[in-house]
């Protein structure tokens, strides 16, 4: 390995498996191990993620000075800071480590969680910085496993978070993906619509979550190469896919998934009805004319139909009608 490239793979190959000796076998582990337990991440997800633990220490800074690294090498990959003098210094302390890989299965980067968020104002996820190596707006968690799955079942599952990502795998669903803590991007997109004909999202159940969904539909369609069929999984409130996990089990979690599987205008006319009083004429009325825009954009005739059947009969109202007034909306869209 001659390359910066090479180089800096290399090192981030070393890391991971320092910090994962440290969480597994070593007393500096202890607290890592410990979050891991009361998390309910097993022996096995720790081993298939090869989740680490930075200790409270400068481990890797004292590791790689024993293995007489490039100075130069060790500034440009993320791992470390750099004080006034010049010194470099672990960037992970007191974190459990998640590896980040790329398409390949090559560790890129790390996001470090801190074991209590409660005590400190120091961000819950610290990921690595821009490097060579990592591009944050190309990189999807957990895509060269997940990349695989969605070559037998035809879906990949785009979550919020790592855990939310292990916990799925954990109850068999290895489809799963997140983006970087940072926003869904056209990138990511990009490179989902080339390795998957299906993206469901599946968010936390709040209302985080719900807007996030909402921006991800948006950006998915505003790019307009391409096919990517993308459906919704909304996830009981106040609870995200790791925790749905801990509390009801796989089975129920994988039941979930399929049986909850939704059309983004199914997702629409949902998300729009939300702090709207229905019962209200002129709220009903204005949630009807926002509904029957989403519904104007439905391209197949059959499919347009059967939306404004659910519409008439949810609100008792007289589906010739409603097809009157989506012809004008049609219209005024042009
Ligand atoms: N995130 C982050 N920094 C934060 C909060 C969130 O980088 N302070 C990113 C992380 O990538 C995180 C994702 O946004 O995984 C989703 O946020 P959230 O739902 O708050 O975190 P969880 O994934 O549920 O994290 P945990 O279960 O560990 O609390
Ligand atoms: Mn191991
Ligand atoms: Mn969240
Ligand atoms: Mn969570
Ligand atoms: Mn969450």
């Amino acid at each position: 390995v001659n390359s910066e490239t090479g180089q800096l793979l290399d090192l981030h190959k070393k890391a991971a498996q320092l910090y994962h000796h440290i969480l597994v076998n070593t007393p500096a582990g202890e607290g890592g191990r410990r979050y891991l337990t009361r998390r309910g991440t097993s022996a096995q997800l720790i081993d298939q993620f090869q989740l680490g633990f930075a200790p409270e220490k400068e481990i890797l800074t004292a590791y790689c000075e024993q293995q007489k690294m490039d100075y130069q090498l060790l500034r440009k990959s993320g791992l470390f800071t750099e004080d006034q003098s010049g010194k470099l210094h672990d960037r992970f302390q007191g974190r459990v480590m998640y590896p980040i890989k790329n398409q390949y299965g090559q560790v890129i980067a790390f996001s470090g969680r801190l074991l209590n968020t409660a005590v400190t104002d120091l961000p819950k996820y610290l990921n690595s910085p821009e490097t060579p190596i990592f591009n944050k707006r190309r990189t999807l968690f957990n895509l060269d496993v997940a990349k695989k799955a969605a070559r037998q079942t035809g879906k990949l599952y785009l979550f919020e978070g790592f855990m939310d990502v292990i916990s799925a795998f954990g109850a068999g669903v290895s489809a799963g993906i997140a983006s970087m803590g940072t926003s869904f991007t056209e990138e990511q997109v990009g490179i989902i619509r080339r390795t998957s004909p299906q993206l469901n999202i599946c968010y936390d159940g709040d209302d985080a979550g719900q807007n996030a969904i909402d921006r991800a539909i948006k950006l998915v369609a505003s790019q307009a190469t391409g096919n990517l069929q993308v459906r919704v999984v909304q996830l009981p409130a106040g609870v995200d896919p790791d925790e749905y996990v801990q509390k009801f089990g796989a089975d129920r979690f994988k039941d979930y998934l399929a049986g909850q599987e939704e059309t983004t205008t199914d997702f629409y006319l949902r998300f729009l009805r939300q702090g709207r009083h229905l019962t209200n004429q002129s709220e009903l009325m204005s949630y009807l004319d926002q509904a029957l825009k989403v519904i104007a954009r439905v391209t197949a005739p059959l499919e347009q139909d059967m939306y404004l059947g659910k519409l008439a009969q949810e609100f008792s109202l007289d589906k010739a009608a409603l097809q009157g007034q989506l012809g004008q909306i049609k219209e005024q869209l042009g």
